[in-house]
């Protein structure tokens, strides 16, 4: 009998986990043709009916619940289904605190930047960290044009309907004297007793409860028809802004209050600190609150109140200088730790997985936590059969803080990790660390090409979502794909269709698709053969380079064809005590060495290199464009020099940095501006001896607008 016929009572549990592999697939396939292809294979009733029975057998087997399991995205459409909303400004993200002391040094480091002395009052505004899901509303004239989360921070979707149903969402702002355009920022969240109420509906009506009342909130906003986001009980919390042509106070405090005023809802319980001991009472007394407040906070945000010492100091990289997350410590639980499985990465890397007794921490099911790696399972003697202790923080991954050894059973043994890789048998060795001497913490399995995980795992990389972003290729059909011999490297993505064309087992009858769903794929394998230049050299997964680096990487060199040039070069003065290359990419502000040295392994690997040929080939990488601000500094290399006396040299170089221009410590013919202050020596009459424009620090502050 097929496992699809057995009733969920009478299935074991390897029939259930077939099944729930089997469900997860099918409807994902359903989901794929009703969203995007507007073409539903089957009725409401029998998709109805395979997402019950998933949820049946779930109910029966909780451990077995996939990660990717249909339960999981309630309702939620695919990315696509949503425009995409690009942000004027971008949505920065914030650095974390975790105890009194980051509190301090954070107080301290923005009292120096700002040069303060000690008795210039820094005053910061306090306010919960609101756990949900945030959101950008453009108001122009006053008028709610659009709305749109959060994304990736530069391109967010547009969800304008939908924030409309939101009653703590002005249509129309309060007030005259409005500011002609003016993006308001803020989270979106649920009320724990709106939550409750809406599960109980959920299950009544036969449907999946959600897990917390932040993929409540996310799940209700993602909803393809905006009646169902209207009947969720959504509320916002207006807290900051992006792009506005005029901001209604000079402090964090003032515009705030102006939100307020214009109809907006403010956190009550924001207030003003005037030095650390203020900010770590606001903590104390929000941690006291948090159980009783009606939704989720995850800890307090600090922020400069004074507007201008903001605009001074900036932001570096994802995150503003002014503004920090005192985090609340993560909830913790008890449960015993199964299994200890071994996962293997695209870079090699072993990674042990926790297979916990599912256990609920701060409400969410937990059943596999990280180990890190082998020391730390040594260094926590962690053992298969142990009591321990997990913890959630926020949305990463669980982890085992520490083994209960009262409870330890007499059978347990220390862990033995493998020495081989379980995925193609090759040698796993713990690399020596040039620099340091130390034996790398990581084990990685030396198989490299012929290693199928290590395999699977890059190609996976390669189309996910912040890479190539292949519409329909997704890890199962990567999987099937590569195990099928049809994709075994990148370059076999895009010669795809034209092998598919002469073959005598062609897609469209292979198990799981159709003539509809491999005409898909192939228009959007073709859609992505001209790529931008940040995500081409982020799907090459190389280690260290994530999509900040591949950015900065990106800017730097512009084109694809300079990018890889530069990186053969690395690669081939690898050994050389002197290259200019490797000081030059050194240089670019972000890189540091353990970047450059995984640049060169990678692409001193021959197969590397044919690999990207073949890539070349087949595809166009577009040349990078700078968005955000033009200035006249931008691209420049610029160097400081002297004493500068109002504003301090770090400030200096990041507003520099900020308008796209290069800093640098040396002069030389590929200067092009030095600003020199008082007392400057040597460097300036090199300037002039080239010929480099030299300017004052007053003439320095008009051209940068500080
Ligand atoms: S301010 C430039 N204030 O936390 C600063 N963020 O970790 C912008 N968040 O993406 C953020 N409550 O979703 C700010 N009171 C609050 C917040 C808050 C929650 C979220 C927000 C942001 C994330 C950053």
């Amino acid at each position: 009998m097929k496992t699809e016929s057995i009733p969920v009572a009478a299935l074991t549990q390897a029939q259930a986990e077939e099944e729930l592999a089997r469900l997860a697939a099918e409807i994902e396939a359903h989901d794929n043709r009703y969203y995007q292809q507007d073409a539903p294979a089957i009725s409401d009733a029998e998709y109805d009916a395979l997402r019950l029975r998933n949820a049946e057998i779930e109910a029966r087997f909780p451990a077995l619940r996939r990660p990717d399991s249909p339960s999981l995205r309630v309702g939620a459409a695919p990315l696509d289904a949503f425009k995409k909303a690009p942000h004027a400004r971008p949505m920065l993200s914030l650095d974390n605190a975790f105890d009194d002391r980051d509190v301090a040094d954070f107080y301290e480091r923005v009292r120096r930047f700002l040069r303060l002395g000690d008795a210039d009052p820094l005053v910061l505004t306090a306010e919960p960290k609101i756990d949900g899901v945030s959101a950008n509303l453009r108001y122009e004239n006053g008028r709610l044009v659009r709305g749109a989360t959060r994304g990736d921070g530069l391109v967010g979707e547009d969800i304008t309907a939908n924030l409309r149903t939101i009653a703590d969402i002005p249509d129309n702002l309060a007030g005259d004297d409005l500011p002609a355009v003016i993006e308001v920022r803020g989270e979106v969240y649920m009320a724990h007793s709106d939550f409750a109420a809406l599960n109980e509906r959920q299950q009544a009506a036969g449907k999946q409860a959600f897990m917390n009342p932040r993929n409540a909130a996310a799940g209700s906003l993602r909803q393809l028809d905006s009646k169902v986001t209207a009947a969720r009980p959504l509320r916002f919390f207006a807290y900051a802004w992006g792009e506005a042509d005029a901001v209604p106070g000079d402090t964090q405090m003032a515009v705030i209050e102006a939100f307020a005023n214009w109809g907006f809802t403010t956190n009550p319980m924001m207030r003003r600190c005037a030095d650390v001991a203020a900010l770590i009472a606001a903590y104390t007394d929000f941690s006291a609150l948090r159980p009783e407040l009606d939704y989720d906070i995850d800890g307090v945000v600090y922020k400069v109140d004074r507007l201008d010492y903001q605009q001074r100091l900036g932001a570096v990289s994802r995150a503003p200088r002014w503004a920090i997350a005192h985090k609340f410590p993560a909830e913790q639980a008890q449960t015993v730790l199964e299994d200890i499985d071994i996962q293997v990465g695209r870079t090699g890397a072993l990674t042990p997985v926790a297979k916990l007794r599912p256990v609920t921490v701060g409400g969410v099911v937990v059943s596999n936590a990280t180990l890190h790696n082998e020391d730390e399972i040594a260094r926590k003697d962690v053992r298969i059969g142990d009591t321990v202790i997990v913890q959630r923080a926020g949305d990463v991954i669980p982890q085992i803080v520490r083994v209960l050894p009262e409870r330890r059973p007499q059978s347990a043994v220390p862990f033995e990790f493998p020495r081989i890789c379980p995925a193609c048998g090759s040698h796993a060795e713990r690399e020596i660390n040039k620099n340091t001497g130390k034996t790398d913490v990581v084990r990685r399995c030396s198989g490299g090409l012929i290693c199928p995980a290590q395999a699977v795992e890059r190609l996976k990389h390669f189309v996910s979502r912040d890479a190539f972003d292949i519409d329909g290729l997704g890890s199962k059909q990567v999987e099937a794909f590569y195990m099928a011999g049809l994709v075994q490297r990148p370059s076999d993505i895009f010669t795809l269709a034209a092998r598919d064309e002469r073959s005598l087992t062609p897609l469209r009858q292979r198990e799981g698709w159709g003539a509809q769903s491999a005409k898909n794929l192939f228009a959007a394998i073709e859609a992505r053969r001209r790529i931008e230049l940040p995500r081409f050299i982020y799907a090459l997964g190389i280690r260290y380079v994530g999509q900040t680096t591949a950015r900065l990487l990106a800017k730097h060199f512009g084109t694809g064809a300079l990018f890889i040039s530069a990186m053969q070069q690395l690669a081939d003065e690898a050994e050389c005590e002197e290259s200019e290359i490797r000081d030059a990419v050194l240089a670019i502000d972000g890189v540091g060495p353990a970047v450059i040295d995984a640049l060169q392994i990678f692409f001193s690997e021959p197969h590397n290199r044919d690999e990207i040929g073949e890539l070349l080939k087949l595809i166009d990488i577009e040349e990078f464009k700078q968005s955000g601000q033009q200035s006249t500094i931008s691209g420049k290399t610029i160097v400081f020099t002297g004493k500068l006396e109002k504003v301090t040299r770090s400030e200096a170089k990041a507003r520099a940095e900020a308008l796209g221009a290069k800093v640098s410590s040396a002069v030389s013919a590929k200067t092009d501006l030095v600003v020199a202050g008082p007392g400057a020596g040597s460097k300036l009459k090199k300037a002039q001896e080239l010929g480099v424009e030299t300017i004052d620090e007053d003439s320095w502050l008009e051209i940068s607008g500080g």
